[in-house]
């Protein structure tokens, strides 16, 4: 007879003590739990979950790091991974399986200018995969040959592996991993509130993104290959570019034959009131890359998704036919993992059906419209956002604009959580910049579950400052 076990069960003191002595945990100071006990999550329904000791907190961080894009408890996408694990749990991604192929027309649908999907895991896994078509292509496509750099902007996020942290802008995450591989390089962000260029919106030619044009002609055009950015800017500080800066960076990188990377992996899935965040903009990137709210974060899933005229460099690879590949080169052991495609395949189903979308819209208005009321703080410096999307900028004084610190940062945060309401933050990520706090509920949030969390920050900065 088969031996089962139940794995929901647990002994509270046992898996206190557990977490203490065996987890090594993502961004934490371990010193803190020498006199602090680690909140160990447990259950969630909707926007709510509870931890081990029984409290109950408002989440407005899906999970986090802004992926459980349809909320906790969604019993049809456990039964519909249960249901494709019975029949078929796995198989490597040379092969083809159904649930990869729906899931892959699906996101075709929804992107109708692209024409190939490539799957892998994480987010910082789908921008590596660009990274190498990139890097392949500039071996194999007589045209391309030699471009192999890749652009990236400061204060964006692509991934925690080598290779994408090198194509991050955010120098104090990058502490102590150098040195970084090679081809590289940064350009200034789009920032109004802090121009990098001292320039007021309506009178700055929006130079951010025209000066992308040096930096690449002082590089050489030749060597440049790809250029990434975040549609808006999510770690970095919830930053969205003005209307006018994608068609200009389009247009210079279509100029001198530099594919465009659209990182998607937070904006995707309806978070900032439209699908796909680039969406906001006259813009039409050759290489889109997601995870996150792909499978709403019920199964790790990541994908790459190009234009027919990059999978044709590969399809018609014409070099030597003696030693040429005609293929991508490369493999993801659970990428197209038939579980994680299965979950991708119902929470997309759940945002099309209960038009999550459209709540993005409405709810991030008024977030928005809410969040704006903290202003008459002395230290809130800027509310921006865009759908469910939305950051505060903190700062000592409005009028210089000096960031508080990250002392002061955390503090604000524990007496937000005291509130009983999880929300993110920048977190020593930009050197003296961590001052930003950051919304991104479940895009199903209602009006009420708004007001308790604008309430929360409310109370918090009245205790802090
Ligand atoms: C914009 C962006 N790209 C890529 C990543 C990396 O994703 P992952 O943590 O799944 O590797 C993140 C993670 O936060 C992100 O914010």
């Amino acid at each position: 007879m088969e031996n089962k076990q139940n794995w929901l069960e647990y002994d509270v003191e046992d898996m206190v003590a557990g977490d203490k002595d065996a987890l090594w945990h993502h961004l934490k100071p371990h010193k803190c739990f020498e006199t602090q006990e680690q909140m160990i999550i447990v259950e969630g329904k909707g926007l709510v979950v509870k931890d081990i000791r029984g409290r109950e907190y408002l989440d407005a961080t899906s999970g986090g790091v802004w992926s459980v894009m349809v909320g906790y408890g969604r019993d049809s996408i456990a039964d519909a991974v249960c249901a494709q694990m019975k029949k078929m749990p796995y198989f490597a991604g040379v092969y083809g399986n159904v649930p990869s192929i729906k899931f892959a027309k699906k996101l075709l649908e929804k992107l109708p200018n692209h024409d190939k999907v490539y799957f892998s895991n994480s987010g910082s896994e789908a921008n590596e995969k660009a990274f190498k078509i990139i890097r392949q292509a500039s071996h194999i496509d007589p045209a391309r040959k030699g471009k192999y750099k890749i652009m990236y902007r400061d204060r964006d996020y692509h991934g925690t592996t080598i290779g994408a942290m090198s194509a991050t802008g955010q120098a104090q995450r990058k502490e102590g991993f150098g040195p970084f591989v090679d081809g590289f390089i940064e350009f200034p962000h789009c920032a109004c509130y802090r121009c990098p260029y001292d320039k007021t919106y309506g009178n700055c030619n929006i130079e951010c993104a025209r000066k992308v044009e040096d930096i690449i002609l002082k590089e050489g055009a030749e060597n440049i290959g790809g250029l990434i950015v975040e549609p808006i800017t999510a770690g970095g500080g919830i930053l969205k570019p003005v209307k006018e800066y994608y068609p200009i960076l389009q247009e210079i990188c279509r100029k001198y034959e530099i594919w465009m990377i659209m990182d998607e992996v937070v904006c995707g899935f309806g978070r900032t009131g439209k699908f796909w965040g680039h969406e906001h903009f006259d813009v039409d990137p050759e290489i889109i890359t997601m995870a996150k709210g792909l499978a709403s974060s019920y199964e790790a899933l990541s994908a790459t998704v190009v234009k027919q005229k990059i999978f044709n460099t590969f399809l018609n690879d014409p070099t030597n036919p003696e030693t040429r590949l005609n293929y991508f080169r490369d493999i993801s052991t659970y990428g197209g993992c038939t579980s994680a495609l299965t979950a991708a395949l119902e929470s997309t189903r759940i945002i099309e059906d209960e038009n999550l979308v459209d709540n993005s819209v409405k709810m991030g208005a008024y977030l928005l419209e809410k969040l704006e009321t903290l202003k008459k703080y002395d230290v809130v410096g800027d509310i921006r956002g865009q759908g469910l999307f939305a950051g505060i900028e903190y700062v000592t004084d409005k009028t210089t604009k000096e960031p508080i610190t990250e002392g002061q940062m955390a503090q604000l945060m524990g007496n937000v959580m005291a509130e009983k309401v999880i929300v993110g933050r920048t977190n020593s990520s930009l050197n003296g910049m961590n001052n930003v706090m950051n919304f991104a509920p479940c895009l199903t949030i209602t009006k009420e579950q708004v007001d308790t969390i604008v309430a929360a920050v409310a109370t918090a900065i009245e205790k802090t400052f």
